[in-house]
């Protein structure tokens, strides 16, 4: 039986819907909820995931300003703009896109944004908070895999879960926000042994590796739940998961689409987020 088709545009859209009305009624109260966007340099990629998390926030009634410099500007620039953003009472989420320009190290800048406006989750201090269970910001899109699984009604506790992936921003928190759901998590890379056996052994199984059709059929357990996080630009231009769709479809009992997916929910997350910032 092919699996079912879990549609992470129809369940971020619906979620926008209910963020408006908590937006409105924080409006009334006179807070208008605000998230500042930074963007260093012109990676077109970038620009583009930039401009839809204006237009997302924009629908939704969330001010959001972009900050831009150039790719030459330094890190004391950039680190000078932060701190500005830290001390302004009207902005209460500060994103800084990745990746930063060449020449630019991250770790300060991401250190160097207040921990009560880091929408993203990635401060130091918000990593540590996931790990003991209590996360200021959960990380947008390791949140929306979640919000996709629970959504579905896929059974968590108890669950064999493999992330394959093992990134700071993905594959990490994935796995830390499954062990609080109870599941049985094990997080696989580029040195594990034996994927193929270890996937196939998931109930639920979440890709974040960034190759495409990286997961073939004969990886998935039948009736296992496959979230796909990898959105990969093949030669021919078109956009693929890291997941080879079509044939593991055949085998799993759940499957996220790219696009369609995953993708959506991360920007309805980081909307979610800079809400409680602005409601905090
Ligand atoms: N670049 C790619 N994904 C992300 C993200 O989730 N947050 C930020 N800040 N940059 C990104």
């Amino acid at each position: 039986m092919a699996a079912r088709i879990i549609d992470g545009k129809a369940l971020a859209a619906e979620i926008r819907e209910g963020l408006k009305p908590r937006i409105d009624a924080l409006r009334l109260k006179g807070v208008h909820p605000c998230l500042c966007v930074i963007l260093v340099g012109d990676d077109p990629a970038s620009r583009v995931y930039v401009r839809n998390k204006g237009k997302a926030c924009q629908e939704v009634g969330i001010l959001s300003r972009e900050h831009r410099l150039p790719a030459s500007a330094s890190q004391g620039e950039l680190l000078t703009l932060v701190e500005s953003l830290n001390r302004d009472p009207s902005v209460h989420g500060i994103l800084v896109q990745l990746p930063l320009p060449k020449g630019i190290d991250p770790k300060p800048v991401l250190d160097a944004i207040d921990p009560a406006k880091d929408v993203d989750g990635f401060h130091p201090v918000n990593v540590g908070r996931l790990m003991i269970g209590e996360p200021l910001f959960p990380p947008c899109t390791p949140a929306g895999v979640l919000r996709l699984l629970e959504h579905a009604g896929v059974p968590l506790a108890g669950a064999n879960a493999v992330v394959v992936g093992r990134s700071n921003i993905v594959g990490k928190p994935a796995a830390l926000l499954l062990l609080q759901k109870d599941a049985t998590v094990t997080l696989a890379h580029s040195r594990t042994r034996d994927l193929a056996g270890l996937c196939r052994r998931a109930d639920i199984l979440v890709a974040a590796i960034g190759k495409p059709r990286f997961i073939t059929a004969d990886m998935v357990r039948p009736g296992a739940a496959v979230i796909d996080v990898g959105i990969n630009r093949l030669p021919d231009g078109k956009l693929a998961g890291d997941v080879d769709e079509a044939p593991c479809a055949q085998v799993a009992g759940w499957i996220t689409p790219v696009p369609g997916g995953v993708g959506p929910m991360t920007i309805t997350m980081l909307l979610e987020n800079t809400l409680l910032a602005a409601s905090r």
